[in-house]
C-alpha cells in the first residue's frame, strides 16, 4: 500500500509544513492533485499520527519523483567508448582534481574519458593512478590525462587540506580514522605527530580537540610546505609547531602524552623514538600493515618489546582496523597506553 493523506487544497500548505514537522511525508513520491484535493504521499508507520489532518487513503497510482541519474551512467551515456561497462565505476575527488583508474583496453581513450569525467564530476584535472603509493615519502604514482595543475583544497569533517594530488598522497581510507583522531587529544596534552605528512592528523587534532601543542614531524620538504601552509588555512599556528626532518632526528624528546605514528611499511623500526617523546606515562598510536593471520599478537609482542628496551611497559591496548590493505593485509592502528617500567608498577 502506498499511502497519503487527502486534505482540501486550501488546506494544504499548512498540513504539509505539519507533516514535515513529524517526517511524516514520503519524499520518493510526489504530491497529486485531483480538482479541489491534494494528495500527501505518506511514509510507512506515519499514517497514525497523521491522520488527524485529514482522510487516509491508498494510492493505487502512486507517482514516483525521477531519480537523478547516477554520475556513473551519466559519463557511460556521454561516452563513445568500446567496452563501456569497464569504464572506472570508482574514482577519487579530492577538492577539483580528480584520480582514478583505466583499464588498459581503453587506454587510447583516456583523455576523452578524463574529459566527460571531469564535465560530469566538475574536475579541473584528472590524474590516472598507475601504481597505488610508494616509497618512504608514500609518493603517488600518477599520469597527467587532463590538465596540469593538480593542487587543489579539500574539505573534509571542518578541516582544509591543500596539497598537490600529483605529487602527494591522500587516502580516502583512512577518513575514519582522521576523523577519529581529531577528537581524542584535549587542551592538557602536548602531541607529538612522527609523521605528519600535510597535516593528515595533526591539523584536525588541532581544529577539534585544542592540545596544549602539537610537534608536527615530516621529512618530506613538498609535504611540509603544504603542513605550513594548512596549519595557517585552518588558523592552528598557536597549537601546531612544524619540524622539517627525519624524526629519528628532530622529533623533540620528553614532551609527549600522546605520540602519531601514522606511517606503515616499517612503522616499528620508529618505535625507539616514539618512547623517547613520551614525556611519561602517554598513549602511542602504532599504525602498521600485517597479515590477518597474526593479528594481533605482532602489532602487540612488537609494542611490548620496544617498550621494555626503552624502558616502558604496554598496561593497555586497543587494535583497530583501519582498512583492508591488500588481500590477507589488514592496515591496523593500536592504542598502547605506556608507563615507565620502574618498581613500583611492575606486575
Ligand atoms: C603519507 S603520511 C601517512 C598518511 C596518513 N596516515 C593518512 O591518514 O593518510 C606519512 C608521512 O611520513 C613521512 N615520513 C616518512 N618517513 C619519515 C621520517 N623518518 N621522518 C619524518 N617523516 C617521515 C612521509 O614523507 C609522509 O609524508
Amino acid at each position: 500500500m502506498y499511502p497519503a493523506l487527502r486534505v482540501r487544497k486550501s488546506e494544504a500548505e499548512e498540513v504539509r509544513k505539519k507533516l514535515f514537522e513529524i517526517r511524516a511525508v514520503d519524499g520518493e513520491r510526489r504530491f497529486i492533485r485531483r480538482g479541489d484535493w491534494v494528495e500527501i504521499p505518506l511514509r510507512e508507520g506515519s499514517t497514525e499520527k497523521a491522520g488527524i489532518y485529514g482522510e487516509i487513503i491508498a494510492q493505487k497510482k502512486p507517482v514516483f519523483k525521477e531519480r537523478p541519474p547516477a554520475p556513473f551512467e551519466l559519463i557511460k551515456k556521454s561516452l563513445d567508448v568500446p567496452y563501456p561497462d569497464i569504464l572506472p565505476r570508482k574514482w577519487e575527488l579530492f577538492g577539483d582534481v580528480l584520480i582514478f583508474r583505466i583499464p588498459k583496453e581503453l587506454e587510447e581513450y583516456g583523455f576523452d574519458i578524463a574529459r566527460a569525467y571531469a564535465e560530469v564530476l566538475g574536475a579541473k584535472t584528472v590524474l590516472r593512478d598507475v601504481g597505488g603509493i610508494e616509497g618512504e615519502y608514500r609518493e603517488p604514482m600518477v599520469e597527467f590525462l587532463l590538465g596540469d595543475d593538480a593542487e587543489t583544497i579539500h574539505t573534509e569533517n571542518g578541516v582544509r587540506f591543500k596539497f598537490d594530488a600529483s605529487k602527494i598522497m591522500f587516502s580516502s581510507g583512512n577518513i575514519d580514522e582522521r576523523i577519529r583522531m581529531a577528537y581524542v587529544s584535549n587542551r592538557r596534552e602536548t602531541v607529538v605527530d612522527m609523521f605528519a605528512g600535510i597535516g593528515y592528523f595533526s591539523v584536525p587534532m588541532a581544529v577539534h580537540s585544542r592540545p596544549e601543542k602539537i610537534y608536527a614531524c615530516e621529512k618530506n620538504p613538498v609535504s611540509f610546505g603544504y603542513l605550513k601552509e594548512n596549519i595557517g588555512l585552518n588558523s592552528v599556528e598557536d597549537i601546531i609547531e612544524p619540524i622539517l626532518g627525519d624524526n629519528r632526528e628532530v622529533c623533540p624528546e620528553n614532551v609527549a602524552d600522546r605520540v602519531i605514528m601514522g606511517y606503515v611499511g616499517s612503522t616499528d623500526l620508529f618505535l625507539p623514538y616514539a618512547f623517547r617523546a613520551l614525556k611519561s606515562e602517554g598513549i602511542v598510536h602504532y599504525h602498521e600493515t600485517c597479515p590477518e593471520e597474526l593479528l594481533p599478537d605482532r602489532p602487540i609482542s612488537r609494542l611490548k618489546s620496544a617498550a621494555k628496551s626503552a624502558g616502558y611497559r604496554v598496561i593497555g591496548a586497543n587494535i583497530r582496523k583501519i582498512k583492508s590493505y591488500a588481500p590477507g593485509i589488514i592496515h591496523i592502528v593500536v592504542d598502547a597506553k605506556i608507563r615507565p617500567w620502574n618498581e613500583e608498577n611492575m606486575p
